[in-house]
């Protein structure tokens, strides 16, 4: 096993490796196969599980009462984070940047928002453009004055600790494919705050696996991305002990699917997202994986993997926030 430290279990256990032959067949190979974190078990699925299981574990190690995190209104990290503190006797204060120009009732108020405030997190919502460093500091100050021990959960749960819990889903998938008898070629995750992307990479050269894997962006650019996630892989191969794996050549980044910014969905993720429920019946999501998925039929119809290549997607969940973005759908 390459991870030994401690954690708590809040997903239920192995997710399933599964093959899509409709997606397969309709874009006329390579074989498509995807890795279900939409299934985690954990409220309602999603990566975050996996990483907070970790993070949480730190936590309570260091005597935490309340888990403290940021991310955009609709942000499934924090439904995630709001739901591991239920879980864990925590208290949770969310606080939300609103950055995302998408002014309806349901990006306000459904999806994501409504189920943070369904897990009993405290919610504290800024406008766009605030310093949201300056205010956690003085979320964490006030906390600590008042007598608590707040915990601070970074943005996507993307430390070193928290992208073990990727570390670990790389191990697992390696194993599923063996298992199932073929080898996965490719590699395809949605990447953002860059955890996920940098865990299954450190996971991945710690095996000496020949898998190449592919972050497709949905915020940062080719260059900022491949910075990001280098820095994450080599400071999570460290903390597994296995830091002379570490190759900053393997980290890989497609930044053509963004669209105009982060949250405002593309017209191809839109047509992805269409396609993976009338084909699979697996729901996508507007602002992560909808886009990621988009990348990966863009870079088959471009011919990028040779039609015997088997690709895995990591679907890393979200459809939550398919209700937050309705009015797109029903346009
Ligand atoms: C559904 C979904 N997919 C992918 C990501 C990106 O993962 P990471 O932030 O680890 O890059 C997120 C992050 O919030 C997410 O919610």
């Amino acid at each position: 096993m390459l991870v030994d430290k401690t954690r708590v279990q809040l997903c239920h256990g192995r997710t399933p490796l599964e093959f899509l032959p409709n997606l397969t067949r309709s874009l006329g190979g390579p074989n498509i196969f995807i890795k279900r974190d939409d299934c985690s078990g954990f409220a309602t699925g999603g990566n975050k599980g996996r990483k907070l299981e970790y993070l949480v574990a730190d936590a309570i190690a260091k005597g935490a009462t309340h888990l403290l995190t940021t991310g955009a209104v609709q942000s499934n990290h924090v439904r995630q984070t709001a739901a591991a503190a239920a879980k864990m006797g925590l208290r949770c204060l969310a606080l939300l940047e609103d950055k995302v120009d998408v002014p309806t009732d349901a990006y306000q108020h459904n999806g994501n928002r409504l189920l943070t405030d369904i897990f009993g997190s405290e919610v504290k919502t800024y406008p766009a453009g605030t310093n949201m460093a300056e205010v956690v500091q003085q979320q964490v100050s006030i906390l600590q004055m008042r007598g608590f021990v707040p915990y601070v959960v970074p943005m996507g749960g993307s430390t070193a600790v928290g992208n073990l819990g990727y570390v670990s889903c790389a191990e697992e998938l390696m194993a599923q494919a063996k298992e199932q008898g073929f080898d996965i070629d490719h590699l395809v995750v949605t990447t953002g705050s860059g955890g996920t992307h940098a865990g299954l990479l450190a996971g991945l050269l710690a095996l000496k696996s020949k898998t190449r894997l592919t972050g497709i962006s949905i915020m940062g650019t080719h260059q900022g991305q491949t910075d990001l996630v280098k820095r994450q892989t080599a400071e999570t191969l460290e903390l597994i002990g296995a830091g002379d794996s570490y190759d900053p050549g393997a980290v890989r980044v497609e930044d053509g699917y963004v669209g105009a910014s982060y949250g405002i969905p593309t017209d191809a993720g839109l047509a992805a997202i269409s396609r993976l429920a009338r084909e699979e019946a697996i729901l996508l999501d507007p602002v992560y994986t909808g886009k990621a998925m988009s990348g990966l039929i863009d870079l088959v119809e471009q011919g990028r993997f040779a039609k015997s290549d088997n690709i895995v997607f990591l679907h890393t969940g979200g459809y939550v926030g398919l209700f937050a973005y309705a009015d797109t759908f029903l346009k």
